[in-house]
């Protein structure tokens, strides 16, 4: 696992956008690019950096085919806390190039979760698996919406949400917990880790214990997020303030054996 530490939030949002557009644009053949993406609020410097780069001409969308972590389960498109509303407003709507047909968004309001669900792992195995597998994490060290507990080796399905998600999540519905809707669709922790690189987003103090689980604890379904332990290619992008439960010793690791790489 490689764990790249940032100065501040807008350092790893930048380190981590240029890492997606470099490996989106050495991508070669026919065979589009797929990229697993996720909401909350760690990725919205990541989508600024990417759409400022993709008007610039950096990188091109064309060709990339996006599949999303999650979604509420009961939310319609147009409700502003669905996480389609969410990518469209911070994402995908500022790309000059991307291709509507090639967004998947699991739908929420489906009569048929279980159904949905199978059908998006299904669609996902048909371009191939994904390529880069973006995410965020849970101060419970939730993956997607993999609370702990959920198995390791989980498909896309569908989840219940703990109290404290419902918590947490609840500064988007009024701070009123009992509005976060109670279920939700996500891809597995199984889904994630069959990628073949996976990125995730660290930063601020609230995912210190989070981040030292990870990275430091044992491989446990307590912590969802320490399955990427087991993957290859595994990359934690975080911030100096999501630092503060790791021990010095590891601190100064990373530090030191990122100090060369160039990205
Ligand atoms: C939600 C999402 C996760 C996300 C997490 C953290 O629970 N389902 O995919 O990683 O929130 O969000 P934030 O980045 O806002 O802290």
């Amino acid at each position: 696992m490689r764990v790249v530490i940032q100065d501040n939030y807008e350092k790893m949002s930048l380190w981590a956008a240029r890492y997606i557009a470099a490996k989106i644009n050495a991508h070669q053949g026919s065979r589009p690019f797929v990229l697993g993406l996720p909401t909350g609020s760690s990725p919205i410097g990541v989508y600024r950096e990417l759409a400022r780069m993709n008007r610039a001409g950096e990188v091109s969308f064309a060709n990339v085919v996006t599949f999303n972590m999650d979604e509420y389960l009961g939310l319609p498109h147009e409700h502003d806390q669905s996480y389609w509303y969410f990518m469209h407003e911070n994402f995908f709507d500022h790309l000059v190039d991307m291709k509507p047909e090639n967004i998947n968004i699991l739908n929420g309001m489906t009569d048929d979760p279980e159904g949905e669900c199978a059908r998006y792992e299904e669609k996902i195995r048909s371009y191939g698996g994904i390529d880069l597998f973006m995410g965020g994490i849970g101060v419970d060290g939730h993956i997607a919406f993999n609370e702990p507990y959920t198995s390791l080796n989980s498909r896309t399905g569908v989840r219940n949400l703990t109290t404290d998600t419902r918590i947490v999540n609840s500064r988007f519905f009024g701070n009123d917990p009992e509005k976060v809707p109670a279920q939700a669709l996500s891809v597995g922790v199984g889904t994630v880790t069959d990628s073949k690189e996976v990125l995730i987003l660290i930063n601020g103090h609230n995912k210190a214990r989070a981040l030292a689980a990870t990275v430091e604890g044992g491989v446990s379904h307590k912590w969802t997020c320490s399955a990427l332990q087991l993957h290859n290619a595994a990359i934690i992008a975080c911030d100096e303030a999501a630092c503060g439960e790791l021990t010095v010793d590891t601190y100064k690791y990373f530090l030191d054996i990122e100090r060369n790489e160039r990205l």
